[in-house]
């Protein structure tokens, strides 16, 4: 298959963990005989400095001329600490996801078996929890009009959304379930917001065109508890853009770090794929930004153009890295340090060698001995 890649590395670990990503993409190519292009452009706080822009015209030109996008990660401490500034790297993305229409955003959550212990939560809690998070992405709060009085004391934030934006992202979560376990969640505050009672008003609807699907509600207050009290009771959860944003990163501490937590962001014509983490501006160039959400965003991107062969061996690859503690600093204690290059090296050597024996690996890739 031929697919034109856009790839935006954009801040912080950004560039690093997108690296590792178009690694294991290219180790895929070559090894399943497809032709992957890959054309680079700026975005965010980077592309600020460069063009006094977060979302350059070029930039959003290379993506829509894309298949699929791959993205990194945005995000500055100078902007972060001024709430003054008008330009901020955010709007990048922001503007990103409206302009492609990328309406859904998709965050699978699992308990990977080999970090069960590694989790602040116990493990009989967490273990087998497999969630798929479908969170709206170009509506509500986020995009609703914004206002700050003259005077600077007062300010707001629309949450809106129509029927329409609801009943898309809705059809996605539902026959996502399909093929999972028939149930979806719809994760909202329709005790008090206008904006959630349509929310379950249309779902609700909508729900009887899925009637082998089980449709639960929970309020958002709980659904936080819920999450780290018995995640297991999760299958697709349904939610709103703020919603999402928020239960996705608590839902990150059932995997161990959210240095492992991937996305797509799919609408009708693009798609995107990122880590759902940000730009972890403090690890910037240690080598200690974990890898792993980064190519699980690239398998994701190959299960959306159905080459779910290649994709399930990169989280083969994964999983056998997770085992073998090929990991970074989040979730790896060991004195020997692993960078983030060196994941992203195992991961596409085991692809281009998946015989070779697991102690060469480490022979060969940590430096552990001489004897090969
Ligand atoms: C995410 C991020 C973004 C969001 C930020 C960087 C604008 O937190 O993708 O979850 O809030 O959507
Ligand atoms: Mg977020």
């Amino acid at each position: 298959m031929k697919l034109n890649i856009a790839v935006l590395p954009g801040d912080g670990i950004g560039p690093e963990v997108t690296n590792q990503a178009v690694k294991v993409l290219k180790a895929i190519a070559y090894e399943y005989d497809h032709t992957f292009s890959f054309n680079y452009a700026d975005v965010g706080a980077i592309a600020i400095d460069k063009y006094k822009n977060p979302l350059p015209d070029g930039t959003l030109d290379v993506c829509r001329q894309s298949d699929a996008i791959l993205f990194g990660a945005i995000g500055h401490p100078k902007y972060d600490s001024d709430p003054s500034a008008k330009v901020r790297p955010e709007q990048g993305l922001l503007k990103l996801r409206k302009e492609l229409g990328l309406f859904a955003n998709i965050r699978p959550v699992k308990a990977y078996e080999t970090l069960l212990d590694k989790s602040p939560l116990k493990r009989d809690i967490i273990k087998d929890t497999d969630i798929s998070i479908y969170r709206e992405l170009t509506g509500g709060i986020y995009f609703g009009k914004k206002y700050l009085s003259e005077d600077g004391n007062t300010a707001s934030d629309l949450c809106q959304y129509s029927k329409d934006e609801i009943e898309r992202i809705a059809h996605l979560a539902f026959k996502a379930a399909k093929t999972r376990n028939h149930k979806v969640t719809l994760v909202d505050k329709a005790n008090v917001l206008e904006s959630s009672r349509l929310w379950r008003k249309v779902v609700t609807d909508l729900s009887k065109q899925y009637p082998d699907i089980d449709l639960e509600f929970l309020f958002v207050d709980n659904a936080a508890m819920q999450m780290i009290l018995n995640p297991k009771q999760f299958d697709v959860i349904l939610t709103e853009n703020m919603f999402g944003d928020i239960i996705s990163d608590e839902a990150s501490v059932i995997g161990g770090s959210i240095g492992l937590l991937a996305s797509a962001s799919v609408g009708k014509k693009h798609a995107m794929f990122e880590p759902i983490h940000g730009s972890y501006p403090q690890a910037t160039n240690k080598g200690i930004a974990n890898p792993l959400a980064s190519i699980l965003s690239a398998a994701m991107l190959l299960d959306h153009f159905n080459l779910s062969v290649e994709a399930k061996f990169i989280r083969l690859a994964v999983e056998k890295s997770l085992k073998l503690n090929i990991s970074t600093p989040d979730i790896n204690s060991a004195s020997d340090r692993v960078t983030t290059s060196n994941v992203g090296d195992f991961i596409e050597d085991f692809i281009y060698n998946p015989k070779d024996t697991n102690l060469n690996f480490k022979n060969i890739h940590l430096g552990h001995s001489t004897i090969i």
